[in-house]
């Protein structure tokens, strides 16, 4: 998969981290930034990941910040993209089985480097299930384009 990847400050050493597991799994990576532990501001690399994969090709975003929030606030402003909050390995599965969640978003001050790549893992490797499911993310893609 071409995986588009980026963080602010908080995220920056868990980005470098996964960004090797990804290539070594087989993935097409592009960073977007940050580059340093330098202060920065979550939302211009959140946007650049979500446009990334809105509008420049990318299969799916990665986005690390401390918590995730508000790299997922930001991405889901951009059309076309389903970005998803997640802790646990439930909620990375679920994202991708029932609403087919095309970005990833992570806090770095919350998970450990290693929650960090297997969770990405599984959110990666898990399928959308379709079905109902596609009629109701298909709602949301109808309010995009009326709004
Ligand atoms: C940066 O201090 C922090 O606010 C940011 O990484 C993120 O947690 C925002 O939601």
């Amino acid at each position: 998969m071409k995986i588009a990847i980026g963080s602010d400050h908080a995220g920056f050493r868990a980005k470098e981290t996964l960004k090797l597991a990804l290539a070594a799994a087989g993935h097409v990576v592009e960073d977007v930034g940050t580059r340093s532990e330098d202060s920065v501001d979550y939302t211009d690399f959140a946007l650049k990941v979500a446009e990334a994969v809105s509008k420049h090709g990318a299969d799916r975003g990665v986005i690390l910040c401390g918590t995730g929030i508000g790299s997922c606030i930001a991405a889901n402003k951009v059309k076309g993209v389903r970005a998803a909050l997640v802790h646990d390995g439930f909620t990375a599965e679920m994202s991708r089985r029932h609403n087919d969640a095309n970005v990833l978003c992570l806090g770095a001050r919350v998970l450990a480097d290693d929650r960090i790549r297997e969770l990405t893992r599984l959110w990666i490797e898990a399928p959308f299930d379709g079905g109902r499911h596609e009629r109701r993310i298909g709602k949301i893609g109808e309010y995009e384009k009326k709004a």
